[in-house]
């Protein structure tokens, strides 16, 4: 190329925002780390600390605790006291780091990162053949991943904002509905909705059997396996019909045949049954989602979602991508005979509609 034309400033720039991107992605197993080691705890527990007492406190070699949290300060992901060589947790920094009940807990998203740094041979190949890749064939790291980072903000919205914004829905699930979870995961959203409604049945439905195994052991945990119960199903196969609700948690622009999955839902729901849909937040076209949360979005979705609907998708499928618009989500839902479509509540990252024929 000729280099007479480039803008220093620009490839200054440039360059000043690779470090930036460079540094987040080698930071990122540092978070996970941090929070495996107990580290993040570790800071929180103890108030302003050297390396030393981390150690103590953890276990872990003094030295390497050292150079964890210089890492840590300079990423500001804890505050760095020089004349005492000390380090702390700020409350927010506590808030999002070391506080597992916390509606932000953010360490299971590097868990997500990291899950596609072990697939990365395998996803390569996945793209070059064409073949896609299905969920089921990630890393467990992406499933633990995916239920820690999506958990505490179904905790957050799910019961006091999303499932009030639907109409009547509350009512129904008060009085005992009949209710289905499906692409459930973990379970992470049926076992909230079944602590919040312990009139009503709950059964979680995901094609990937892994995930149904750990959805019950969590129900049996969390002591609601009296009202919930999960099973290996697909979307577009789920058994049982007259559900007062179905729900989608961030799994329909996952799935290879998603006009397939709103026609089964359109069937299995009772007359005056609600489908509760939750996307990602995404704005009407790609040039609206050029911003920090789209690119996460879009990250995720080239290496993981699009993959699992490219995998297990009809030549003709649509792959709609953790970005799908209202109008991408209402087309594939309306031709499976769900036309009724309302943005019902959002957040800053995802949207909440309810659907019904
Ligand atoms: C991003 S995860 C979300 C999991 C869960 N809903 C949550 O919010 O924690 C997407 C889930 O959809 C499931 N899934 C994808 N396609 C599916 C299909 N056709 N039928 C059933 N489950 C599917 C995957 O196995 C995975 O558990």
């Amino acid at each position: 190329m000729d280099t007479t034309t480039l803008n220093p400033d620009k490839v200054d720039a440039f360059v000043g925002q690779f470090v930036t991107d460079f540094g987040a992605a080698l930071f990122a197993p540092l978070v996970v780390l941090g929070d495996r080691l107990g580290l993040y705890k570790a800071l929180a527990a103890g108030g302003r600390q050297t390396a030393a007492d981390i150690s103590t406190r953890t276990g872990i070699r003094e030295r390497s605790v050292a150079e964890w949290l210089r890492a840590n300060a300079a990423a500001g992901y804890v505050t760095y006291d020089a004349p005492t060589d000390s380090y702390a947790l700020s409350p927010e920094q506590e808030f999002t780091l070391a506080d597992e009940s916390s509606p932000a807990f953010l360490p299971g998203a590097f868990q997500i990162a990291l899950s596609v740094g072990r697939d990365i041979d395998r996803i390569t190949d996945a793209l070059r053949s064409g073949r896609g890749y299905g969920w089921d064939e990630h890393d467990a790291l992406l499933f633990e991943g995916t239920e820690r980072f999506f958990r505490p903000g179904y905790a957050a919205n799910l019961v006091d904002s999303w499932l009030p914004s639907l109409d009547g829905v509350v009512d129904k699930l008060v009085a005992g509905a009949r209710v289905a979870d499906v692409g459930c995961g973990h379970g992470a959203s049926t076992i909230l909705m079944a602590q919040a409604y312990p009139a009503s049945r709950f059964v979680g439905f995901d094609f990937h059997a892994a995930s149904i195994d750990a959805a019950r052991k969590r129900a049996a945990e969390a002591g609601v396996a009296d009202r919930v119960t999960f099973q290996v199903a697909g979307a577009d196969d789920f058994p049982g019909k007259d559900y007062d609700l179905v729900t989608l948690f961030d799994c329909f622009h996952d799935m290879g045949r998603p006009i397939d999955a709103a026609r089964h839902i359109a069937r299995a729901l009772s007359p005056g049954g609600t489908l509760l849909l939750v996307e990602p937040q995404a704005g009407h076209d790609v040039a609206d989602n050029l911003n920090p949360v789209g690119r996460v979005f879009y990250s995720a979705s080239t290496t993981i979602c699009t993959l699992n609907a490219i995998r297990y998708g009809a030549a003709d499928s649509p792959v709609l991508g953790a970005q799908a618009s209202d109008a991408d989500l209402e087309r594939a839902l309306a031709a499976g005979g769900l036309t009724s479509v309302r943005l019902a509540t959002s957040t800053p990252f995802n949207r909440v509609f309810e659907v019904r024929p």
